[in-house]
């Protein structure tokens, strides 16, 4: 592996500075530099990799063992090592394909959960079930992290498609969280989820007991009310919630992986049985790119390799996601989790310290929103930030067709913007033209120079539907997945979650006064004393 590496650092070396405007000189490197899958398309050539950097990158996912480990992964085998599990949320919407898994057929139980959940979509849809005071209008999902981020980014993203109950979401321990979004519904006709695979986690535990605590004010036996979500069938039925209202997965499914199965229930409530299908069928559509495309046109693959060039080869630290579209704009908080619980991690498989970087920092926000915040650290800072753009061609609005224009022109804009840059004979000239002249027009010339050459990759697609959010989340997650192989390390376990967990138990009683803080730093004991008043 050593020596890709050290052949990808040798060519950028002998790469870095050049304009990547002049890549383009040849006529033939957009096409050259862009992917396809369904639709959807990758345009990456707004990099500074060229065609040597590119074979490099494929080289080193080669030699990476990347076709054995896909195939290894979809096949069950038990690649999280860490705790000793497979990785197969690729099951969940590949359902009719059967998949043995230590001899056994996974894929019937998933089919009858998936049945389950449909049924009882249907009947909370139609009315069939009720809550005490008639049918459900609204339903409040509580759960963290990967029971939460990915359900709220997809109602949020699929608005156009409602057609259920209201749904809403609590995922934050702080007590407002609840008690904004419960504000104004009515606990009669409320349906609550508590989605937790561990059923263990305490900002969840503790928001459900709130909500049950809020309902049983109205109603007489709020249980009836609940459904759960989890892995722990003994621990719901502890909560009181009836088993047919409950809908298990195995531990083969990863939190922040597992919104294609019962934890997207509440996306199923908001779009119906065949929205959440359509939402499945552009999951499977993208698994079947990514397993049978050559690497050279896999978008997964490529986006990963795009990644490693930023991150690990160029040193890029960060990378903002930047969806020019509005219904996107949980994306980036969704990514955060999925990329950076997934592969932020200091560790290689076998314990070794990684010898490069792990997975980049990952943040963004909606365009066109950013480019009155932050875009002017990315056109003009002192660091390079990659960015992503993702865009659609159609808006879901007719009749605000000139504002998706302008929506467009402003993501085609600013990646060329960052490319092309201006430089400081044309800021001078425009100054220049306003009157300015000697030293000021220099000064003020240079305050408007954009030095350009910042990468950024475009993913363009027709429009935000089910079946397209579908692909794009798949194609994220193969994305982690090639980027983790590449690194050697596990991305599926969070081990560095837990720390925070345990010493916030041990700090409760500390606050309410019950245990001291012997032993704890000065600063931390500081604050538990201004915590306590
Ligand atoms: O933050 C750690 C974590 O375990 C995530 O991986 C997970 O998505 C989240 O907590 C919620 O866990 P659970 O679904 O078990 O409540």
């Amino acid at each position: 592996m050593n020596q890709h590496w050290d052949a990808l650092k040798d060519h950028h070396a002998a790469v870095e500075g050049r304009p990547i405007l002049d890549l383009f000189e040849d006529g033939t490197r957009a096409a050259e530099f862009t992917a396809r899958a369904d639709g959807m398309i990758l345009d990456f050539a707004k990099t500074n990799i060229d065609a040597r950097g590119r074979a490099l990158l494929l080289q080193l996912a080669e030699a990476a063992g990347l076709a054995d480990k896909r195939a290894a992964m979809f096949a069950g085998a038990k690649i999280n090592e860490t705790e000793g599990r497979a990785v197969l949320h690729t099951a969940l919407r590949n359902m009719d394909t059967p998949l043995m898994v230590d001899g056994q057929d996974v894929t019937i139980a998933l089919r009858e959960t998936h049945a389950r959940m449909t049924a009882f979509a249907d009947d909370v849809r139609t009315g069939r079930f009720t809550g005490q005071g008639g049918k459900i209008t609204d339903v409040v999902n509580i759960g963290i992290g990967g029971s939460d981020l990915g359900p709220a980014m997809a109602v949020l993203a699929l608005a156009p498609f409602h057609n259920g109950p209201r749904v809403h979401f609590i995922s934050n321990v702080d007590g407002a969280h609840a008690a904004d979004t419960l504000q104004g519904l009515n606990p009669e006709t409320t349906l609550v989820i508590v989605a937790s695979k561990t059923f263990t986690t305490i900002e969840t535990m503790t928001n459900a007991e709130t909500v049950r605590g809020w309902m049983a004010q109205k109603v007489a036996n709020p249980a009836a009310q609940f459904a759960a979500v989890s892995t722990a069938a003994e621990k719901t039925s502890a909560f009181g919630i009836a088993s047919e209202r409950v809908f298990g997965f195995e531990d083969w499914v990863g939190g922040r992986y597992s919104m294609w199965g019962p934890i997207g229930l509440s996306l199923m409530l908001a779009v119906g049985p065949e929205g959440f299908a359509a939402f499945l069928r552009g999951g499977a559509a993208m698994d079947a790119h990514f397993r049978t495309a050559p690497f050279a046109e896999n978008l997964p693959v490529l986006l990963a390799l795009v990644g490693i060039w930023h991150n690990q080869i160029c040193g890029y630290t960060t990378r903002a996601v930047l969806p020019y579209d509005q219904r996107l704009s949980r994306l980036p908080a969704y990514l955060q989790q999925l990329e950076m619980e997934s592969n932020g991690k200091r560790v290689a498989m076998d314990g070794t310290d990684l010898p490069y970087h792990s997975g980049p920092v990952v943040w963004g926000e909606p365009g066109t929103n950013g480019q009155h915040a932050f875009y002017q650290l990315i056109h003009q800072g002192t660091r390079v930030v990659p960015c992503e753009f993702l865009v659609a061609r159609r808006g879901h609005e007719p009749d605000l067709a000139h504002q998706h224009l302008l929506l467009v022109s402003n993501c085609l804009a600013q990646s060329e913007a960052l490319l092309r840059g201006r430089s400081l004979a044309e800021a001078t000239a425009i100054m220049a033209k306003k009157g300015l002249t000697g030293a000021e027009l220099d000064r003020q010339a240079r305050h408007r120079v954009f030095p350009g050459n910042r990468p950024s990759t475009t993913l363009a697609y027709d429009q935000l539907t089910p079946f397209l959010l579908g692909q794009i989340i798949a194609l994220y997650e193969h994305r982690v997945f090639v980027e983790g192989v590449i690194l050697g390390i596990n991305s599926y376990d969070q081990w560095g979650v837990e720390l925070g967990k345990e010493l916030a138990l041990a700090l409760q009683p500390m606050l309410e006064g019950k245990a001291d803080t012997a032993g704890k730093d000065g600063s931390t004991r500081q604050l538990v004393d201004w915590a306590r008043g």
